[in-house]
């Protein structure tokens, strides 16, 4: 058990059943995009550990971009996102943005649309985690790590309020609490 700011956390999944679900993930990608040159798209902060082993184990050509989604509250008090960070050309390319954790799939959703502008050859969509029971979008998730319960969950680059995201294996809030 851990404290994090003010709420204790437990253990969740292991970083080596981590490691273990990207390596997976990772040789997917490898044998869907082998004779092309993909463009991969980690979306900061939560991606940044995902990104660095998927790309470990990588062994064929891609490029690598970062980009974040800043969400804010318009004045209908409706939350406004904003894409930041794009600066590489994917027109006629094959876009695959990395996820840490996709929830209500509200920021893939519009991270997929914003990309699609651009006019990529095509768009897919590759997440650490997944919460299939709260996700409501009408999206395909084309690449799942590992699917997690309804848990609000810390580790391995994601946080609880900025802090957590250097912990190597993911904790869960604690029903102690
Ligand atoms: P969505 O837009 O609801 O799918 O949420 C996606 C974003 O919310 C993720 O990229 C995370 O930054 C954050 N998020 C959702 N669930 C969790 C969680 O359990 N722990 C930490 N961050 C989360
Ligand atoms: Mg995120």
């Amino acid at each position: 058990m851990i404290t994090i700011h003010d709420k204790k956390f437990e253990v969740y999944i292991t970083e080596s059943e981590i490691e273990f679900a990207i390596e997976k993930i990772t040789q997917k990608l490898f044998d869907d995009f082998q004779d092309e040159t993909p463009v991969f798209i980690g979306v900061l902060n939560g991606s940044f550990r995902f990104v660095a082993q998927v790309i470990k184990n990588y062994n064929n050509n891609c490029t690598i971009s970062f980009v974040k989604v800043a969400s804010y509250h318009g004045t209908e008090n409706a939350a406004i996102e904003n894409l930041i960070g794009l600066n590489e050309d994917i027109k006629d390319k094959h876009v695959i943005i990395l996820e840490d954790i996709v929830d209500t799939g509200n920021t893939v959703e519009y991270l997929k649309a914003e990309l699609k502008k651009q006019e990529p050859k095509s768009v897919k969509i590759a997440t650490l985690f997944f919460k299939p029971d709260v996700f409501k979008k009408d999206i395909k998730i084309d690449y799942v790590g590992i699917r997690i319960q309804d848990k609000f969950i810390v580790g391995y680059g994601l946080d609880y309020d900025g802090l957590g995201r250097n912990l190597n294996d993911v904790y869960a809030l604690s029903e102690n609490n």
